[in-house]
């Protein structure tokens, strides 16, 4: 996007992001476009830091009064020892994503639960006593076991390749909250959600499917899906992945990773500057953001 800014001033308060490359990052573009919607006096830009200089990075931060910044790749753990607290949601899921300044340093948090949140609330898709298979083990489906656990899920089926992370999954899960989880290896998956009956909501975290491999679905069955009511991807590109398709042709609700990468930074937007978004206002931040997201796509 080659446009002059035009509304950085001496008073503009400066948020950012650090990590490691951060050049294709779509994460100013989404918090300056909250701002300009939200009509704040804010700028938010993005830093490349190495890994060796994230604690003088810190240090420099907070000199210079910067009140919060995103945390990405490499720096979403590395993080943790350089702050001075950390949020309860953080500490469940072990990694960082925002980072809000304090008196004495900065404190972690984590918006990726909070993101699925709004992702789910957004869509009126509830949780509570829900049947819910999540496919996947890694950090994603970390955030949403402990979101469905937290939720009081009725029922949480971990479907993943390996079954020594999907059964390490569950026992960080079953650390923090007594839920009804188990395990279901891929190869069995209809089997196994069969037994379960409905299947209220399903949460594929895996990048199978993701563009460039876009012919791949981590199941390809329409029997699967033939027993969901709402089916999540969190990837996003392409816009709707071979999952989705087969979820929609098989009269399933479906719902896109955009929303929960939309959501997770009006979180900590929301966390930076003590304010609640409203839920209109964030489907409007969400579409504006879309709508350049989307014309990027086709250049
Ligand atoms: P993230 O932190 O974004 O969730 P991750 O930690 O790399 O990403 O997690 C990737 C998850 O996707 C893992 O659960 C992985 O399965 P394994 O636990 O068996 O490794 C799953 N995954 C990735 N590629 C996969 C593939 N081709 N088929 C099946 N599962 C896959």
């Amino acid at each position: 996007m080659s446009q002059a800014v035009t509304h950085v001033r001496g008073t503009s308060k400066v948020l950012g992001i650090i990590g490691n490359p951060v050049k294709h990052s779509i994460s100013p573009i989404i918090h300056n476009t909250i701002a300009n919607y939200l009509k704040h006096d804010l700028v938010y830009v993005a830093f490349r830091l190495e890994g060796e200089k994230l604690k003088i990075g810190l240090d420099g931060a907070h000199a210079l009064g910067i009140d919060g910044m995103s945390v990405t790749v490499p720096h979403k753990k590395a993080v943790i020892p350089f702050l001075t607290s950390l949020d309860e949601g953080a500490a469940q899921i072990g990694a960082v994503n925002a980072i809000k300044k304090t008196d004495d340093g900065y404190c972690g948090y984590n918006t990726d639960i909070m993101g699925l949140e709004k992702t789910f609330d957004n869509e009126s898709v509830s949780i509570e006593d829900k049947s819910i298979v999540i496919f996947g083990a890694g950090g994603a489906a970390r955030a949403a076991g402990l979101l469905a656990a937290k939720k009081n899920a009725g029922r949480i089926v971990i479907a993943n390749r390996s079954e020594d992370n999907a059964k390490n999954l569950i026992d960080h899960i079953l650390r923090y909250y007594n839920a009804n989880i188990s395990y279901a290896p891929l190869s069995n998956i209809i089997d196994e959600s069969g037994k379960a009956g409905y299947i209220d909501l399903v949460i594929q975290t895996t990048s199978v499917g993701m563009h460039p491999n876009t012919d791949n679905s981590i199941v390809e069955d329409d029997v699967f899906f033939q027993n969901v009511d709402v089916a999540f991807d969190s990837v996003y590109t392409p816009w709707k992945t071979l999952f989705l398709s087969i979820a929609e042709r098989n009269s399933s609700k479906i719902i896109n990773g955009f929303d929960m990468l939309i959501y997770q930074a009006v979180a900590a937007y929301e966390i930076w500057n003590d304010i609640y978004i409203a839920k209109d206002d964030a489907i409007n931040i969400k579409n504006a953001v879309k709508k350049y997201f989307l014309k990027e796509e086709d250049t």
